[in-house]
């Protein structure tokens, strides 16, 4: 039996998608099912609110917008309007979209950290922290790789990516090398502060028993809450994020302030529509959280203790999508096996609805989704075209041509049945989160009066007995409005021009199930009907198919060249360091460079690199530089290589520089005096 509507108000969140990239596929697993169960659960005439965010702080942002050369604000604030703009164009409709840079949502986290530890739910402790000498500085999460304590496999400093996917807490990594260097890092003591995750075992044993939502995520998390938790440390030696209270040398590590973004940006939603943020997290509400599979623990054991301690409304169920295939391959955007959301497919021109259709019905929530251009096809085609579209086409084209309104006529008892029996159970499913089955019920509903249409024959009764046939056309306009009410959740633009195209001048997305079998009113004056679904041609498909194949080519010559490199690495020799340090590398200044006319590369320059005399070095480089670019220009200089002659010069010295295509290795920072030695 359908708990909706209640009393108690309902929210509805999404992870939060991290602005530091682009929109693809496997964003939207999340996102359509999650806007699919707000729309059926508003047309079950609950009050929801659904919110969501950009998640802006934590390293791979910091990291990312070093590369770029641009400030993590800058960078956040192209992919948050990306992904608020994608999101728009896919009918996903937020009440409240914010970041988690907010400044509500920097408030709300200081409230709820200090709250924590007001009740002495955190406390601090000096651990050891990664520290790369050569920068001189920690090295939090991502700056760190090194080898996973757990199943010695390559990891990041936060979570073990390509072997056993434990989060790793700080201190945990072996052999730690710095990633903006690739030095090695040592471990450094530092004061960080820890939460007493560890008290809530008790807790989380009995809340997680009646946690809803899908069972993927309950079962997983009684997992871990089986075996010992161990407090969990919430501090990070950064500049990006939300300064930790009390110690604005630290921020608050991100998996803290992430999920406070989904009170923030109630709050948000709450102060724009002048309505109460506290009726959801402080009062008696539901609030369900819609989330990819790889972020159960942070959903299920993290976030509902820090709520708990911090004495706010927990969450009731928590829906884990299953994971994504892409052609049948793991997801992967280095290999490849991404389709993006924007150049992927809205900018070939194909409807969202399709998408949205896809995502839904294609298997259950929690099953692993394969997207693949020939499946969609398939499915585009036979389902929306082939069944839905064809249902609704013929019927709103025999009536338009015969009667031009809906004609007057009883509907069959057994057509209102068979629409509130359909209705029920796609409630039903769809409060279970099972979309699939939601979209397959949904879709039963057109496949009955396909055959209810077939049987009546209208086009031999429209010849006999006009009023007979007004009857049976009247049924089917029936049908077809119960079908636009019951896809509008998972087509909402289409149902939107059928709502039309049936003479209906309100919003679709504002009528509720109840509306479905109320008679459709005779003499309401139909329109011309456009064709809603149109079948995909082979030739899109093979384009489509040709575009994915380019995509996986070019990553593998990528990943080619990348292991060309390491064969490289593996052949040269390994040197120690008393081998190393016998070459004297120097900072080096140009002061003079003269042509050698008879080579087609060498130029003669004078490097003044701290002696009495500047040294008289050849370096071939002339098709690289012009030779006003290179006086007074800063290098890097082997100055102890054996004397030789090229082309006749004498060369007392080699300059660093690319091999593949002559770049010349320069000081990066600071003016360093010539003679300066590098170590
Ligand atoms: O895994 C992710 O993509 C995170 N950005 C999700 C955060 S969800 C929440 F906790 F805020
Ligand atoms: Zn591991």
């Amino acid at each position: 039996m359908s708990i909706f509507p209640s009393d108690k108000p309902v929210l509805v969140t999404c992870g939060l998608p991290y602005a530091n990239g682009k929109a693809h596929i496997g964003h939207l697993r999340t996102y359509v099912p999650a806007d699919i169960y707000v729309r059926s659960l508003r047309k079950m005439g609950q009050e929801v609110v659904f919110v969501c965010g950009s998640d802006t702080h934590g390293t791979p942002i910091v990291l990312n917008a070093e590369k770029l050369g641009m400030t993590p604000t800058e960078l956040v604030e192209i992919y948050h309007s990306h992904f608020n703009q994608v999101f728009k164009n896919l009918n996903v409709n937020f009440d409240s979209f914010g970041t988690t840079h907010d400044s509500t949502n920097h408030n709300r986290t200081h409230e709820i950290l200090n709250r924590l530890i007001e009740k002495d739910y955190v406390y601090s402790k000096v651990i050891e922290i990664a520290y790369c000498p050569s920068c001189d500085r920690f090295l939090p999460d991502r700056y760190v790789e090194g080898v996973c304590p757990h199943c010695d496999e390559i990891s990041r400093g936060d979570e073990c990516d390509q072997g056993c996917g434990k989060h790793l807490e700080p201190g945990e990594l072996l052999e730690p090398i710095c990633t903006i260097c690739r030095g090695k890092a040592a471990y450094k003591d530092q004061e960080h502060y820890f939460f007493k995750l560890s008290s809530f075992q008790d807790f989380l044993d009995t809340y997680l028993n009646q946690l809803g939502g899908t069972l993927n995520a309950r079962n997983y998390a009684l997992g871990w809450v089986n075996k010992k938790l161990d407090d969990w440390c919430i501090s990070r030696t950064l500049e990006w994020g939300v300064p930790f209270p009390g110690n604005e040398d630290l921020v608050v590590y991100v998996w803290v302030d992430a999920p406070i973004g989904y009170i923030a940006f109630t709050e948000e939603w709450a102060q724009a529509n002048n309505d109460s943020w506290e009726k959801i997290w402080k009062g008696d509400s539901r609030i369900v959280h819609f989330i990819g599979g790889d972020i159960i623990y942070h959903h299920c054991i993290f976030w509902p203790s820090m709520l708990k301690g911090a004495e706010y409304t927990l969450p009731w169920a928590v829906v884990a999508s299953g994971m994504l295939k892409i052609e049948n391959k793991t997801f992967s955007k280095t290999r490849g096996y991404v389709v993006w959301v924007d150049e992927d497919y809205l900018d070939h021109g194909f409807h969202p609805d399709l998408l949205r259709y896809y995502l839904a019905s294609y298997t259950s929530h929690t099953k692993e989704l394969n997207f693949a251009w020939n499946i969609f096809q398939e499915k585009i085609n036979t389902e929306l075209v082939g069944v839905l579209g064809n249902f609704i086409y013929r019927t709103l084209l025999f009536a338009y041509k015969n009667f031009g309104e809906v004609p007057e006529g009883d509907i069959e008892d057994d057509v209102i049945s068979k629409i509130k029996s359909i209705i029920y159970e796609y409630r039903e499913f769809t409060e279970s989160y099972e979309f699939k089955r939601s979209a397959d019920i949904a879709m039963s509903l057109a496949s009955y009066g396909n055959s209810y249409f077939q049987s009546k024959e209208p086009w031999k009764l429209i010849k006999e007995d006009k009023d007979a046939c007004g009857v049976v056309i009247a049924n089917c306009l029936q049908l077809v409005k119960a079908l636009a009410i019951i896809f509008e959740p998972i087509l909402p633009e289409k149902m939107e021009i059928l709502w039309e195209q049936l003479g209906y001048n309100s919003d679709i997305h504002l009528i509720q199930y109840d509306e479905a079998a109320a008679k459709i009113e005779a003499g309401q004056k139909l329109s011309k009907p456009l064709t809603l679904f149109e079948k995909i041609d082979d030739s899109k498909i093979e384009q489509m198919e040709e575009i994915a194949s380019n995509r996986v080519k070019v990553a593998d010559e990528a990943a080619g060249i990348k292991n060309k490199k390491s064969e490289e690495f593996k052949e040269k020799k390994v040197v120690n360091y008393d081998e190393f340090s016998k070459l004297d590398f120097r900072v080096g200044k140009i002061v003079e460079v003269e042509d050698i006319p008879k080579s087609k590369n060498l130029i003669k320059l004078s490097v003044d690199i701290g002696e009495d005399k500047p040294r008289q070095i050849v370096a071939g480089i002339k098709n690289q530089y012009s030779l006003q670019e290179l006086n007074g220009k800063s290098v890097v200089v082997l100055v102890n290589l054996k004397p030789v002659k090229l082309c006749g010069v004498k060369s007392e010295g080699m300059l660093l520089a690319t091999k593949e295509n002559g770049t010349l290795i320069v000081p990066e920072k600071y003016d360093c005096s010539p003679g300066s030695n590098i170590c």
